[in-house]
């Protein structure tokens, strides 16, 4: 396949305009968006017109854009209650296809999720573009230098902001996903906690609600056993609160020391490093900065799938529906646990 991939676009709205086209273009030898479906044709055009589609590539309906021979892949961003019905259709079509997170809407549809891309060896990947961050990458290096690691806190906490773009989508806000917000943004704080801490075995929270608008409970604070270890967790969520700062940061304290990774300002994420088994024995405090780019790994999300597509094969792929599966579990876990007034619960596994 050339190394010059054509997307179709399914669902031209907000996050598609204004992340993945400028993605996109950013990588002109890589990529090229050739045609877009949309429910309301009138934004496909628009979409069409930003893009330069011809308006002939601007079909009206998803079998159409899907059997033209020129799209290598898809890129579905539709609410998630249409992620493995958009899958379904890609196999049939044999395209690959690139999905917007949570990986899907219910735990039984993600399930089904991970059974599709299992069925085949088209690459389907979903857009958790956190897995992608850089920070990552960076606090992993030092995680031996203060091991064992023995537990974590993490938070991501922020206030209601009534005007932000994606908040007003009539979507979110009457929620077919579980969680509503929870797993919408939810699922992206957990890629970073559980790819420097690992997978959650079971988890203890109570959520609620605090915006009408939310449509769901939009706040959760958790404790958390990680799977095959002794390490021991808290996990907070919400951007629901009144006035107060943003505060979107994972500590993981080790035996030896302690990571902060601090990704509050988006623009300057910073990893703070402490090395030493007593206060008396402490080392300097380190600073790494990271670099970001506006994307928020984004476009290395795209840089990764696009490598599984040109070489064709899937195992390259980094954000799998089974990845996915497990953020999206955590947030159910979470959910059981507070209907059942705080009790442990076992997140569910495949
Ligand atoms: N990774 C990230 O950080 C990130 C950030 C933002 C969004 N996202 C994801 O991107 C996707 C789109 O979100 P968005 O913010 O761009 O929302 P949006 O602007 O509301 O876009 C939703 C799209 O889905 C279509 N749609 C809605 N209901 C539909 C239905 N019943 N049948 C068919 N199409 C339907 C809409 O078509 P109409 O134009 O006809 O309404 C629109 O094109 C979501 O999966 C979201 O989770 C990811």
């Amino acid at each position: 396949m050339s190394s010059n991939l054509n997307v179709g676009i399914v669902g031209t709205g907000i996050f598609a305009r204004d992340r993945h086209l400028p993605s996109y273009q950013e990588y002109p030898d890589k990529f090229k968006v050739v045609a877009a479906f949309n429910r309301t044709k009138s934004k496909a055009l628009e979409f069409a017109a930003k893009a330069s589609i011809p308006e002939d590539k601007v079909y009206d309906d998803v079998d159409g854009l899907m059997s033209d021979k020129d799209v290598d892949y898809i890129d579905a961003l539709l609410p998630v209650q249409f992620n493995v019905d958009t899958v379904k259709k890609a196999i049939a079509h044999n395209k690959p296809i690139i999905l917007e997170k949570p990986v899907a809407a219910n735990m039984k549809q993600a399930r089904e999720m991970v059974e599709l891309s299992d069925s085949t060896e088209l690459p389907i990947g979903i857009g958790e573009n956190w897995l992608f961050l850089d920070c990552i990458q960076e606090a992993a290096k030092h995680l031996d230098r203060i091991g064992p690691v023995v537990a974590f806190t993490h938070n991501s906490t922020g206030p209601f902001v009534r005007d932000n773009k994606y908040l007003t989508t009539n979507w979110r806000q009457n929620p077919e996903h579980i969680g509503g917000f929870l797993s919408d943004g939810g699922v992206h704080q957990l890629a970073l906690v559980t790819s420097l801490v690992g997978e959650f075995d079971t988890v203890s929270a109570l959520t609620r609600q605090i915006r009408k608008e939310s449509g769901a409970d939009d706040i959760v604070f958790g404790t958390v056993k990680v799977k095959d270890s002794d390490v021991i967790g808290s996990f907070t969520y919400g951007s629901a609160f009144g006035a107060t700062e943003k505060s979107v940061f994972l500590k993981i304290y080790g035996v030896n020391g302690s990571i902060l990774v601090d990704v509050s300002n988006k623009t300057e994420p910073v990893i703070k490093v402490r090395v030493g088994d007593f206060l008396e024995t402490a080392q300097k405090e380190e600073v790494h900065k990271v670099e970001v780019d506006d994307s928020f790994g984004v476009n290395k999300e795209f840089l990764n799938f696009h490598e599984a597509v040109a070489k064709r094969d899937k195992t390259l792929l980094k954000s799998t529906p089974r990845i996915a599966f497990h953020h999206l579990a955590v947030v159910a876990a979470f959910l059981e646990s507070s209907a059942k007034k705080g009790d442990h619960v076992q997140v569910e596994r495949i």
